[in-house]
């Protein structure tokens, strides 16, 4: 279920924007690795004891998506690597069904251990975990927070129900580490495997993903925003500036052309789903 640009493009909103935040992509990768070399060699709760390697989580250090799910399987277990398994092999084909790469987002869990025989882990657990998710989130600073099933689920939206918030965003808690995210939920992949159903209703769910990432960005604080919208210098410079070396253009061409990150902002309206759409999946 590929989603076609009218425009040709990859996708109308890509996850990955530059330049981002205080930290440059080279220090925001330094300190992701520093995490994960500390999660490695973790023993702040007893999964330490029963884990073959530690998976901290893995992606682009310059995303604005980041997508969190419960703890390894076994597959994460042996690798050291996030979502690598069956869930992994059907995560990864929902990400390019919206035009993404999974390279160009971040991936990662509540817990970075494995819970022996795949049992749910533990509140303790969780919370000796939280703040390793917490400062990748900080060193991050995603505007969308993907959850993947019901134990990110609660850190994101606490108290909320997967059944009536899928395929739905809001305000990620603050107290989860990405203090101006929001947050989108969807089921867990595995649970596809479960339930013929919930395949397709992750499958929609994730096409909702791209318009929740363009609204989260337009709530951002806009301290955050400037970088993004600034104009070229070229806009304002009048051609007479001493550090103007070209020859100005002649008239033909008034606007130069300007990136912007998010000029296909308005061309896609936020879709949110309707009732009716959701009840299907209720
Ligand atoms: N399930 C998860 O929640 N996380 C993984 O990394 C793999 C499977
Ligand atoms: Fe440390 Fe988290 Fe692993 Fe527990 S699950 S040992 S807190 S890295």
């Amino acid at each position: 279920m590929a989603i076609e640009q009218s425009d040709g493009s990859r996708t109308g909103t890509p996850p990955v924007a530059q330049p981002r935040g205080s930290l440059d992509p080279e220090e925001r990768r330094a300190a992701l690795d520093e995490i994960a070399a500390e999660v490695r060699v973790c023993t702040r709760c007893r999964l330490w004891e029963t884990r073959t390697n530690a998976v901290p989580g893995e992606g682009h250090a310059d995303t604005e998506v980041v997508f969190v799910g419960e703890g390894p399987g076994q597959n994460e277990d042996v690798q050291g690597r996030p979502f690598v398994g069956a869930a992994g092999t059907f995560l990864t084909e929902l990400v390019r069904s919206v035009g993404w790469r999974r390279e160009e987002v971040f991936i990662t869990n509540v817990v970075k251990c494995r819970p022996p025989g795949n049992r749910d882990p533990e509140p303790d657990e969780m919370s000796s975990c939280a703040p390793y998710l917490k400062r990748q989130l900080a060193v991050l600073d995603p505007a969308l927070v993907v959850t993947l099933g019901r134990f990110s689920l609660q850190t994101f939206m606490p108290g909320a129900r997967i059944g009536a918030v899928h395929g739905t965003v809001r305000a990620a808690e603050p107290t989860a580490g990405a203090a101006h995210a929001h947050a989108y939920a969807m089921y867990h992949p595995a649970a596809a495997f479960r339930q013929q159903a919930l395949r397709e209703t992750l499958q929609v769910d994730v096409t909702g993903i791209p318009a929740a990432l363009e609204s989260a960005r337009r709530a951002r604080p806009s301290e955050q925003a400037p970088e993004r919208m600034k104009p070229e210098p070229a806009t304002h410079v009048p051609a007479t500036a001493d550090h103007v070396t070209r020859t100005p253009e002649p008239l033909e061409n008034p606007v130069p052309e300007t990136p912007r990150k998010d000029a296909h902002a308005t061309a896609s309206p936020i879709t949110e789903m309707s009732d009716d759409q959701m009840s299907l999946f209720r």
